[in-house]
């Protein structure tokens, strides 16, 4: 970068505004009822896009579409649980009907499990992975087909702190797979990377949800224990997630990929990982398994 321009004011001759710009792209975002798919999907189609907006809650769809077809996008709606391939593979025969072409695939749904690990059954662990794991890769595969046949395209997968860190507090099973999602990223990436299709990770910190806001008023400790993580001081908002996403969908993020991107206040930095000594749930013998959909 010249500093000249900068110190003067000028815009960089060298990114053009074009360069954010997702005009016509067609974006699948899964998970976009609500939080942070819900976020990904407005912020894509505010930058231009296009969206099939898929989520196992169809009302909830398709009043993002709604906001969506608002902007003056084409907006569909599409009921899915990401947890079983066969209507993974139903959804993109929807998505070759109804747009033709993808070019960005947001992998955000898909809850954890909570319990622990000496006490969480195997079933638990299963159902967690096929939500985290096996439908995040369906989803890679399917998008991933029509991506390299187009010799283009862009997967943001979303992961957590618990992708590269321990957390503790009975997140076994939601770690295990995050782990994996850390490893299915690297790995499509560097398959992909030469032939057009770019494949990155967003990790996110804790980030308000209405799992998250329950599980903090059932234990007032628990938001200063967070905090105490975050070098920020805030817990994340899903609007957080909104210029990564365009970023990493669009032109200007061309020679990014295989990357796992923190969004999380600075914990990552600071190594907070666990919350070490606090008894939450899943944390002494034989607790009962809980929904988990934070990341640390
Ligand atoms: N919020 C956090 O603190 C945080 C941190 C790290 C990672 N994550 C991950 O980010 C993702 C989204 O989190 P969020 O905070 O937006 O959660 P959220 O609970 O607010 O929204 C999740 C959405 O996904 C949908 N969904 C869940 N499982 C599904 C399935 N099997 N099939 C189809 N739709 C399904 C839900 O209906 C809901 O609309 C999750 O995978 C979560 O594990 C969240």
């Amino acid at each position: 970068m010249n500093p000249r321009w900068l110190a003067r004011g000028q815009s960089n001759p060298s990114m053009p505004d074009s360069l954010f710009d997702l005009t016509g792209r067609v974006a699948l975002v899964t998970g976009a009822a609500q939080g942070l798919g819900r976020a990904m999907a407005l912020a894509l189609a505010e930058a231009g896009a296009h969206a099939l907006l898929v989520d196992r809650n169809e009302t909830g769809a398709r009043e993002t579409a709604a906001a969506i077809k608002q902007l003056g996008r084409r907006a569909v709606a599409a009921k899915c649980d990401v947890a079983d391939p066969a209507q993974i593979r139903d959804l993109f025969r929807q998505l070759d009907a109804a747009f033709g072409r993808i070019d960005f695939l947001g992998n955000v749904a898909g809850d954890g499990v909570l319990g622990a690990p000496e006490a969480i059954s195997l079933e638990a662990v299963e159902r967690c992975w096929r939500n985290l794991v096996f439908g995040r890769f369906c989803m890679c595969q399917e998008a991933g087909h029509r991506m390299l046949a187009a010799g283009r395209g862009s997967i943001v997968n979303i992961g957590s702190l618990a992708s590269l860190t321990a957390l503790g507090r009975g997140h076994i099973a939601y770690s295990m797979a995050m782990g994996a999602v850390a490893q299915m990223t690297r790995e499509l990436s560097t398959e992909w990377a030469g032939r057009g299709v770019r494949v990155n990770a967003i990790l996110p910190a804790q980030v308000m949800n209405p799992a998250l806001e329950q599980r903090m008023s059932a234990d007032p400790t628990l938001r200063e224990k967070f905090l105490s993580g975050i070098p920020a001081r805030r817990l994340g908002q899903p609007e957080d997630i909104k210029g990564l996403a365009v970023f990493l969908a669009s032109d200007a993020s061309n020679w990014i990929t295989g990357a796992l991107i923190p969004m999380d206040g600075g914990n990552l930095a600071a190594n907070a990982g666990a919350t070490v000594g606090h008894r939450g749930q899943g944390t002494g013998d034989g607790e009962a398994e809980g929904r988990v959909t934070e990341g640390s």
